[in-house]
């Protein structure tokens, strides 16, 4: 019987991962490396001066770590004017319904995500407070593929991982999950997110009813 469910928020319950998609992409046009989908897809869940370094090795020019830096900055910024109007219409469909299910069969809700604008996004959307816990960028090390960020949510609700399980819609996202030896629900593509458990095209598919056993 699961009594936590950790989410992701960028793709999972509003569709920030597409502004990401867009702030990298020009960033990484300005640096002259190829940007595609499948590109992308090795983005998602991963931290900003990760993603970057992975855009700068494929632009096969150097940088200095000041320049890293700039580029870094540059990119948030215009990550920041897209989501400056962001509101709970921006919420994906079924992502509020899910929320509020889950917490009044008196399950748990953490948030994990390692963006550092993720506070922010979670009150713009007006979530903040459906969260028990929220793990973000400030108090974790590792970035997705690692599990750090999913041990660390339910280690907050109080719960160990074999009574939690995860929602990503990211490659390393999933990646983290397993490695936390979590159910992972991937939302997204089954062709894509090949190690996730359950993939499900969105959350206006979720039924709590699979996980209450
Ligand atoms: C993740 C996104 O949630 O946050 C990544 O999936 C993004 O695409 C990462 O790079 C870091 O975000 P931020 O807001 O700290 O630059
Ligand atoms: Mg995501």
């Amino acid at each position: 019987e699961y009594r936590g469910v950790i989410f992701d928020l960028d793709g999972v319950l509003t569709d920030t991962a597409h502004y990401h998609y867009l702030a990298w992409k020009r960033l990484a046009e300005s640096v002259g490396a190829i940007f595609d989908e499948a590109f992308n897809e090795q983005l998602k869940g991963v931290d900003r001066m990760g993603s970057l370094n992975l855009i700068l090795a494929a632009s096969g020019k150097d940088f200095s770590e000041a320049d890293k830096l700039t580029l870094a900055d540059e990119k948030n910024l215009h990550y920041q004017s897209l989501i400056a109007q962001l509101s709970p219409a921006d919420l994906l469909p079924g992502a509020a319904p899910s929320l509020q299910l889950i917490r009044a069969a008196g399950l748990k809700t953490a948030l994990a995500s390692v963006s550092k604008n993720a506070q922010a996004v979670i009150e713009r959307l007006g979530i903040a407070d459906q969260f028990d816990v929220v793990v973000d960028a400030a108090k974790i090390k590792n970035s997705k593929p690692d599990p750090e960020i999913f041990l660390t949510a339910a280690a907050g609700l109080g719960l160990t991982a074999d009574v939690c399980f995860g929602v990503e819609d990211s490659i390393a996202g999933i990646r983290a999950i397993k490695s936390a030896n979590m159910f992972a629900l991937g939302i997204g593509s089954p062709a894509v997110l090949t190690e996730a458990d359950v993939v499900i095209a969105g959350l206006h598919q979720f039924s709590l009813q699979d996980y209450l056993k």
